[in-house]
């Protein structure tokens, strides 16, 4: 079954005391507000992970990281390896951030093994994928998208393929206060479930959870969320407000 899902990432935002305090808040609203089948997942920085995860007891409510190292373990200064985030108790794990992929060069090999080696270590990967204004305005947006897809995740078994989670992040939208249209956002959506359906088949595809993600708020999640092939959001700056948040995630 398709999963709906609201995903908050919270960048290089929040010092440990911070987080936790938002992460508590929340945990208590969810547990007066029950989440009933959705699953809202916090995005942290590696540094809270350890700690996060002894606050949530709301059913639905979960954590995961930003990124992880492609290789198993060994040296890397200053890297994090899927194995230990998945050590944290942390579930998921963000890769292809389009943030990662423009400011650390990560390209879509890379990426094929970042999720290859979250994959192996029981993580759930959200991946992400979207173009640049340019090349919407050079209207090969799709083929970004299905490059991105195909390169970066389209190598993987039907059983680990369903183990992800894909999140369309125009970039043009990504902290600009510019949201994509719900025309466009379904528009792609639907254009990616289609790309899933032929690579992985129908059921697979109907099974598969697409999130927006671009300057996605309270004040226009709704509308996003209405259409037939958003299942959710990954948010960003409006995830680091509590009450913005939860009315986000309400809106799903
Ligand atoms: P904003 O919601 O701040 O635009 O960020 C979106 C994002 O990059 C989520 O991964």
């Amino acid at each position: 079954m398709r999963k709906k899902i609201v995903a908050g990432n919270w960048k290089m935002n929040m010092n440990l005391n911070e987080g936790m305090a938002l992460a508590d808040g929340l945990n208590e609203y969810f547990k007066a507000n029950p989440l009933s089948g959705k699953e809202v997942i916090l995005c942290t920085p590696f540094i809270h992970l350890g700690m996060v995860g002894g606050l949530l007891t709301a059913p639905g409510l979960t954590f995961g990281a930003q990124n992880c190292n492609d290789h198993k373990s060994g040296a890397y200064t200053g890297e994090v390896s899927a194995s230990m985030i998945r050590s944290t108790g942390a579930g998921s794990v963000i890769l292809g951030h389009s943030e990662r992929r423009t400011l650390y060069g990560e390209n879509d090999e890379l990426l094929e093994s970042k999720t290859a080696e979250a994959l192996r270590n029981g993580l759930r990967v959200i991946f992400c994928c979207g173009e640049v204004f340019a090349e919407r305005e050079g209207n090969i947006h799709f083929d970004v998208v299905k490059r991105q897809l195909e390169k970066g995740l389209f190598g993987l078994s039907a059983e680990d393929f369903r183990r992800c989670v894909i999140a369309y992040e125009p970039v043009w939208a990504i902290g600009t206060g510019v949201t994509a249209s719900p025309a466009q956002a379904q528009e792609m959506h639907s254009f990616i479930r289609g790309l899933v359906e032929k690579k992985y088949g129908k059921e697979t595809a109907g099974d598969t959870t697409i999130l927006y993600g671009g300057s996605c708020k309270a004040s226009n999640a709704a509308e996003l969320f209405a259409n037939s092939d958003v299942d959710g959001g990954l948010i960003g700056g409006a995830s680091l407000v509590k009450e913005e948040f939860c009315s986000i995630v309400n809106s799903l």
